[in-house]
């Protein structure tokens, strides 16, 4: 099975998380635009999205599904993402796809988060994908100086030779060379500094659920 079929069926399986009549919060990345198709299959049943990105939002207003903005919706059941890297207690590092401020304002509001991803995800200890976080702009040599201090190293994230800018106007650092043996402690931490908007580490808005797709089929993990 290809890693497009992967993300097709945990795609596929994450609508047995949507109900009927409800807002769904929906993530970013090529794993959600599997679930974004899927859930054009059922646009007819469900109130609409709550969208974590200008891209997500561009996919799902194209299919027909209506968005709400964020603060018209006081509460979601549930919000259905991807992962960059997600552990065995559902702790998670996101922002491959540099909406991850986007993403943890929605998960924040809702009840459940469904992580959706393939095996290859699933890790022991975060860290080894560079790690992503969103900061403004007159603060990024100072923090990459204590990713530095960390052991870490940071780099602005390029795109077309300039760096890439965030849907709220901000830039990406990536950062490797860090294990993040605490990610409670470590975001909690992380998002004190001045300048950071957020640290891509997802613990205080962990999963609730994982749809792990296999060659074997689609696992559930709960946390
Ligand atoms: C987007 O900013 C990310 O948090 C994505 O959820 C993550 O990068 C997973 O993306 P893929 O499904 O494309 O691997």
């Amino acid at each position: 099975m290809t890693q497009d079929e992967l993300k097709t069926q945990v795609g596929q399986a994450a609508l047995a998380y949507v109900q009927p009549g409800t807002v769904v919060g929906v993530g970013t990345g090529s794993t959600v635009n599997k679930f974004i198709e899927a859930l054009a299959t059922m646009k007819d049943q469900i109130k609409g999205a709550v969208s974590s990105s200008e891209a997500s939002t561009a996919r799902l207003k194209a299919l027909g599904i209506a968005v709400f903005d964020s603060n018209t919706v006081a509460r979601l059941d549930v919000y259905i993402d991807g992962a960059d890297e997600i552990d065995h207690a559902g702790y998670m590092v996101k922002g491959g796809g540099a909406a991850l401020t986007r993403e943890k304002i929605v998960a924040a509001q809702s009840a459940q988060f469904v992580c959706i991803a393939d095996a290859s995800k699933l890790v022991t200890t975060l860290g080894t994908f560079p790690l992503p976080v969103e900061v403004i702009p007159m603060a990024s040599q100072r923090i990459q100086a204590q990713f530095e201090a960390m052991g870490g190293t940071a780099r602005v994230r390029q795109q077309g030779g300039v760096p890439l800018v965030t849907d709220n106007g901000q830039i990406i650092l990536d950062v490797t060379g860090l294990q993040i043996s605490d990610p409670l402690a470590f975001e909690s931490a992380v998002n004190q500094w001045p300048g950071v908007v957020t640290v891509g580490v997802f613990a205080h808005q962990k999963a609730t659920t994982c749809l792990l797709a296999t060659t074997e089929g689609v696992q559930t993990l709960s946390f």
